[in-house]
């Protein structure tokens, strides 16, 4: 199959509609993106990479760093984790607080905001606060094989001054006692996490051990078991769109995590590390195109994992 083919004709297909869905504007330097953008990239197992529009143009990560910062948390406390953060889909928005209290103070799952807010939680029973964003950091510049990488302080600052949804869950989880350390902390972590800026080539190359069973087929390197690797691919495809998980799982058929910068991360299993960006969300908060370029490739390719 000619996969640069393939991602000219979504580009092209897509330039039109370039501009479609509504920007993030909860978080007001995310406002600032020009809605007009849109790139993908494709890295093989085999190491190829195929990208086509915007692919090097750095975006911000937000929700997708949940899956990485997942996997750090899984490597320090294995799944002594899962007794405080759960494994089924929300059907709620991303941000949302009601399931909270009448389960104990326990998220639905790892990638909702209340649950990875637990899961920089658990981190930072390992590191502290400066040290984990530097473990993840190092993760992250390792996974995605380039050292430029970095945190955009302008957006950390700007989720810090007006995070009050997120102060709001993790005071109510620290009420439950399922919150262990200072909520300024833990939250400084979080929004530093979602504050890295990567582009498609580098979130596709991050992404290529969970398309090969834990294993980095390119380094060679083991980054977590092929058991792991599935789990965290299951997690991605029931809750890695929130309330549209279901929809992305109907249209597109591969485990994915979507960030309010724009950017999908989809999987391949033994195929391929997907990433595509266009700024525009749709009503769940998920890229409009972005989905619509990941529905285009999957029947292209006949990569559904259906
Ligand atoms: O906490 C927030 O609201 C953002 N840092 C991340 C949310 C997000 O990306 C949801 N994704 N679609």
């Amino acid at each position: 199959m000619d996969l640069q083919a393939v991602v000219d004709d979504i580009a092209a297909k897509l330039a039109e509609r370039r501009g479609e869905g509504k920007v993030a504007d909860y978080i007001p330097e995310l406002a600032k993106v020009d809605p007009k953008q849109f790139g993908i990239a494709i890295t093989t197992v085999d190491g190829r990479v195929f990208t086509a529009g915007d692919a090097t143009t750095p975006f911000s990560i937000q929700s997708i760093s949940k899956v990485f910062m997942l996997t750090l948390a899984l490597g320090t406390a294995g799944e002594a984790l899962w007794k405080r953060v759960g494994r089924e889909p929300s059907g709620s928005a991303f941000n949302s607080i009601v399931q909270l209290e009448h389960e104990h103070g326990i998220p639905r799952n790892p990638f909702i905001n209340a649950g990875a807010i637990v899961v920089c939680d658990q981190v930072l029973a390992s590191y502290k606060p400066k040290e984990a964003i530097g473990e993840y950091m190092r993760f992250m510049r390792s996974l995605a094989d380039d050292d430029s990488l970095l945190i955009d302080r302008s957006v950390a600052k700007s989720e810090t001054e007006t995070g009050f949804r997120n102060q709001a869950l993790a005071n109510f989880m620290r009420s439950f006692g399922n919150l262990h350390h200072d909520v300024d902390h833990v939250l400084g972590v979080y929004f530093h996490q979602c504050a890295l800026a990567i582009n498609c080539v580098q979130l596709s190359r991050a992404g290529l051990f969970l398309a090969a069973q834990g294993r980095d087929p390119i380094s060679g390197y083991s980054v977590v078991s092929a058991k792991r690797a599935r789990r965290i691919n299951a997690l991605m495809l029931t809750c890695g769109h929130y309330d549209g998980s279901g929809d992305f799982a109907f249209h597109v058929g591969l485990p994915g995590k979507s960030g309010v910068g724009g950017g999908i991360l989809a999987i391949a299993p033994g195929k391929a590390s997907v990433a595509v960006w266009s700024p525009g969300l749709n009503k769940v908060g998920n890229s409009a195109l972005g989905s619509v370029a990941l529905e285009m490739l999957a029947t292209r390719t006949g990569w559904s994992v259906f």
